[in-house]
């Protein structure tokens, strides 16, 4: 893993980054974009694990609830710090969306749209993030995971719709996303 750079890659806020994994999280696919910020070469991400770009910030617990997700055929939305070969960062919009074979009704793949995360999102989560990971340092990600169920049931909202708020998901913006998901789905 690389060493951690608190710097910020700036991210065009018209651009998607997308990657499509198998059923176990592989990397099978990344567009140019995703391959440009991320600093790796095309050939040194496909076939890797996609924690390749994983942030030491980021709180285990967000990953667990993703994949209880996702692993049920279910759609995912996430604010995630990732970062790149050399070590800076980049806060994104995500949205997992699983692949489910019509016959078999098995997940074959994973894939994930990204955009650029408002700072306002940003400024909200990353407190929450950091929070939760000092709790995981402490008791475990079975300690952040009752922490971030309290946090959401106070709040009387999902992650999800705390998310989705956050980024403003909804009306134009949501149309728009679900159309560039058709295009690379
Ligand atoms: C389609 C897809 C996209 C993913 N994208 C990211 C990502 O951008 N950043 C990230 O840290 N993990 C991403 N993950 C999750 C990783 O597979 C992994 O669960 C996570 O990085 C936690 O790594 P760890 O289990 O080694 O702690 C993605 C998974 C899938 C299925």
């Amino acid at each position: 893993m690389p060493t951690p750079v608190d710097q910020e890659i700036k991210l065009d806020p018209k651009r998607y980054i997308v990657s499509k994994t198998d059923a176990k999280g592989i990397i099978e696919y990344g567009n140019d974009y995703f391959v440009e910020i991320s600093g790796y070469k095309e050939s040194e991400l496909i076939g890797k694990p996609h924690n390749i770009v994983r942030h030491p910030d980021m709180p285990k617990v967000a990953f667990k609830l993703m994949w209880e997700h996702i692993s049920k055929g279910d759609n995912f939305v996430a604010i995630v710090k990732n970062m790149a070969k050399d070590g800076r960062y980049y806060w994104v919009f995500t949205e997992f969306e699983p692949k489910v074979d019509a016959l078999t009704n098995e997940i074959t793949g994973y894939t994930a749209f990204r955009k650029a995360a408002p700072k306002k999102a940003v400024d909200t989560i990353a407190p929450i993030y950091k929070k939760l990971l000092e709790i995981e340092e402490e008791g475990g990600v079975e300690a952040s995971e009752k922490h971030f169920k309290g946090l959401f049931e106070e709040k009387g909202m999902t992650y999800d719709e705390f998310v989705n708020d956050l980024v403003g998901n909804k009306g134009l913006f949501k149309a728009f996303f679900s159309a560039m998901k058709k295009l690379f789905s």
